[in-house]
């Protein structure tokens, strides 16, 4: 088998936009996800049952359902209702955040609840109101918790962006789509794409834990 290195040199320019645009997207999703999430969370947790329900039913929705269908429809339905148009790169920006954001919303409702409940009882016999409980002793205890599957949600995206791909967003995977469409090639342009996305996760996971081990001593 012959492995043809000079279409890799050929597409290089391109894999490495693809690359930059696939932690763009990431990126976006991570950081409008948590955002999104933290409120989605926030909401889930309220006492009221009926003004928790649409939170509830969101987070069912977007993890109940693949995000291949969830891209195509923001896609080719929801954003052109919008704009009137179609938007690779916006479609999954979106698509991403709000997966995202109903995967971090169980994080950070898991976070808060793994607070032992002796904390609250402990702020408040302090004499802390319930907001002042919450912002000073029970999430600064909760957000230490919450980095490590935070980092996990990253790390997810970054692989997970692939999908966009299928909407023309040229990330990595869209080139490597493309390389294989120009020379009928699979191993050229597959390998490449996998070594980029192992390379980016590993990174990241090596950033991520040193952050915990900073976060640990402390
Ligand atoms: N591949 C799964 C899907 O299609 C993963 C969804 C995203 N997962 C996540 N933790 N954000 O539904």
């Amino acid at each position: 088998m012959d492995f043809r290195f000079d279409i890799i040199a050929e597409y290089a320019p391109f894999l490495l936009e693809g690359t930059l645009l696939t932690i763009g997207l990431s990126l976006a999703g991570i950081v409008i996800g948590t955002v999104l999430g933290l409120l989605i969370g926030l909401g889930k947790m309220m006492q009221n049952k009926w003004l928790a329900f649409p939170f509830e039913c969101y987070i069912t929705i977007f993890r109940g359902t693949p995000l291949l269908v969830q891209i195509l429809l923001i896609h080719f339905a929801v954003v052109p209702l919008f704009t009137g148009n179609t938007n690779g790169i916006l479609a999954s920006i979106i698509t991403l955040s709000l997966n995202a954001a109903a995967y971090i919303a169980e994080i950070f409702r898991a976070g808060i609840l793994s607070i032992d409940r002796g904390q609250m009882e402990g702020a408040r016999s302090l004499g802390m109101n319930h907001v002042q409980s919450m912002r000073y002793i029970i999430l600064p205890q909760a957000f230490k918790r919450m980095i490590p599957p935070l980092g996990n949600e990253f790390i997810v995206l970054i692989k997970e962006s692939s999908l966009a791909s299928i909407v023309a967003a040229p990330e990595i995977m869209y080139w490597g789509q493309a390389m294989n469409g120009q020379y009928f090639r699979v191993w050229e342009p597959y390998l490449t794409a996998a070594v980029i996305y192992l390379i980016l996760t590993l990174s990241l996971s090596f950033l991520l834990h040193r952050l915990e081990r900073r976060l640990a001593t402390e």
